[in-house]
């Protein structure tokens, strides 16, 4: 699907972050059958856009969140670009994650990891579940993105992190790729 086609179906908003990652999505060129987790699952911009490139994809988030950042409408969204059968929700708190060790090829975080109360404990998390030179893939807003969202949509919306700060412990290789709109922080399971 071009954005125009997804921009028409989803809107503006949609299309502007879809353009954003998908280069970052072609470069870690992942296998087809790669077993991928997406964590805050929020409007599905990241599950969609993953299903989108024909992956299967888990996604979820607290099933006890009540923030305006939880429960939205993603399920209608993906089905209106029919990638509904390519997505599995299941709730879940990153922190403590009910999912085998090694279990993963890549997991996805796309503007949610400042939302995570106990960050270290939940990067830690994805590196149990990872296998061994698995991807963490971390979209968090610059500077002019965290100005746009306070701008247009969440005033009181939280500064981003750099998910570097919280892995000193753990065997990550870590590579930052800059966006128009998102810091992207690839880091890599040694
Ligand atoms: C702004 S939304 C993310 C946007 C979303 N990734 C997308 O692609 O549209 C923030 C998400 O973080 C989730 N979140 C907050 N704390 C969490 C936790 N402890 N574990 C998992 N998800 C969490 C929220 O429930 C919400 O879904």
């Amino acid at each position: 699907m071009d954005v125009e086609e997804l921009r028409d179906l989803l809107g503006n908003e949609f299309a502007y972050i879809f353009n954003d990652i998908i280069p970052v999505i072609n470069g870690l060129k992942l296998e087809k059958t790669a077993k991928i987790l997406d964590i805050g699952t929020g409007m599905g911009r990241m599950a969609i856009t993953l299903a989108l490139k024909n992956y299967k994809v888990i996604t979820g988030e607290p099933e006890n969140d009540e923030t305006e950042y939880a429960k939205q409408d993603w399920l209608e969204s993906a089905r209106k670009v029919k990638v509904d059968h390519l997505i599995t929700y299941m709730p879940f708190n990153a922190e403590e994650m009910p999912f085998e060790d090694a279990s993963f090829d890549a997991i996805f975080i796309l503007g949610a990891l400042h939302h995570i109360s106990d960050i270290e404990a939940t990067l830690k998390e994805c590196f149990r579940i990872l296998r061994l030179n698995g991807i963490v893939c971390v979209f968090e807003p610059n500077s002019d993105g965290i100005k746009i969202i306070r701008e247009k949509k969440f005033p009181t919306h939280p500064d981003a992190v750099d998910p570097r700060n919280y892995v000193r412990e753990l065997h990550f290789l870590s590579e930052l790729i800059k966006r128009p709109f998102y810091d992207t922080y690839i880091l890599r399971k040694q």
